[in-house]
């Protein structure tokens, strides 16, 4: 209903109604994506939506950010590769005994390319080398079986964390040579993510078709919710203006949502007034806090950083050289906080971080006019 705490698929899953067709296109068309939005925008959730829902999709996925080198990334990506083909846990049974992973092997026609991994592992060949073969073998065994394999590399911008830079440029050389596979790129640090696929200069340049993803249509969602609401005979007109308010957000729409609901379930209310709207929209910010405090601890380890967080929440200026200013910026886009919408012009990525910034002006002008 209003799934939170994790991507949503099936039932859960609302709207998207023209992303989720062009997204099916591109993947039937076997062309590479990338798909760029803010954190917690449901990048994750339209891609697991569409593959699960659809049993006809072979697919594999990874998220960079749960492995902190590239050989742990290598043999999940191994492990799911030779999943495909009924060999469970191919990177344990390797450890355990080789003799009978070569049988299992050979009972699915995989002993070559098994051999191949192996022997790699025995050399103990460079993590990147290592990771290129990974990538190769799902290749090989999607063309082994006839199949296509769509192959999911979420959060694809932390890769650069795990390994050195030139991956890019040797990943590229590999994944573009394989047909059997279509790459689903996607990444929460859109400029990072912008430099790695729409530079000239980057590996990645034309390798992949570009989608953006907005914030939920309000119209959709509220369709929907009125529906959800319906079911309860709970009147909720009242409610869309909270929703625009909270502007599409995915997840942020989702708690509040949620809220909402079993706030007035509980509280049997059949008709939902403002302050009850109001309170559960308090509740919701109130419990993104956490969060919201941590963004904002990770500014105020660098300099000027939260300075020039606060001057674009409250569009002032910010009284440094243009060229610092410059920098500073970029590092803000890099972290994520903030979001390039016209030549110079610049907004908060995250809108509960945006209240809070507001706040943050606030009291600055609160001391300043005591001072
Ligand atoms: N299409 C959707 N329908 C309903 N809720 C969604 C949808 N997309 C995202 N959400 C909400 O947003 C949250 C974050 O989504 P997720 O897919 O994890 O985002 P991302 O991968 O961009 O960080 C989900 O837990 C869910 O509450
Ligand atoms: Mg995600």
């Amino acid at each position: 209903m209003f799934g939170i705490g994790k991507p949503v698929t099936g039932d859960d899953f609302i709207d998207r109604k023209k992303h989720l067709p062009m997204f099916k296109i591109h993947i039937d068309q076997q062309q590479s994506i990338m798909i760029k939005a803010p954190r917690r925008f449901g990048k994750t959730s339209l891609v697991k939506h569409l593959l699960e829902e659809k049993k006809k999709y072979n697919f594999l996925y990874i998220d960079i950010r749960r492995f902190s080198n590239l050989t742990t990334l290598s043999e999940e990506i191994l492990n799911q590769a030779y999943g495909f083909s009924g060999v469970d846990n191919f990177i344990q049974a390797s450890k355990k005994s080789v003799f009978s992973l070569l049988k299992t092997l050979k009972s699915v026609s995989l002993e070559d390319i098994g051999e191949l991994t192996l022997e790699i592992q025995e050399q103990q060949t460079d993590e990147i080398e290592y990771f290129l073969h990974a990538l190769d073998v799902v290749e090989k065994i999607a063309l082994k079986k006839g199949i296509i394999v769509q192959f999911v590399l979420d959060e694809f911008q932390d890769i650069l964390k795990v390994t050195s830079k030139n991956i890019l440029e040797k990943c590229r050389s590999v994944m573009q040579h394989h047909k059997n596979v279509t790459y689903v790129f996607l990444g929460s640090i859109e400029s990072i993510m912008t430099k790695i696929f729409e530079n000239k200069s980057s590996p990645f340049f034309h390798f992949a078709q570009i989608i953006d993803l907005p914030p939920l249509d309000i119209e959709e969602l509220f369709e929907y919710t009125q529906k959800v609401f319906q079911e309860q005979s709970i009147e909720i007109n009242n409610l869309k203006f909270f929703l625009e308010f909270l502007k599409g957000h995915p997840d942020y729409s989702m708690q509040y949502l949620k809220n909402v609901y079993v706030n007035s379930i509980i509280e049997k209310i059949k008709k939902l007034s403002d302050q009850f709207l109001f309170d559960n929209l308090l509740a919701t910010i109130d419990s993104n806090k956490a969060y919201i405090d941590e963004l904002i601890a990770k500014a105020k380890t660098k300099k000027h950083h939260m300075d020039q967080l606060i001057a674009i929440a409250n569009e002032t200026l910010l009284d440094i050289d243009s060229r610092t200013s410059y920098i500073i910026k970029g590092s803000l886009e890099e972290m994520g906080l903030i979001k390039k919408v016209a030549t110079g012009k610049y907004i908060i990525s995250d809108i509960f971080l945006q209240l809070a910034l507001q706040k943050e002006q606030l009291k600055l002008e609160q001391i300043r006019g005591n001072a």
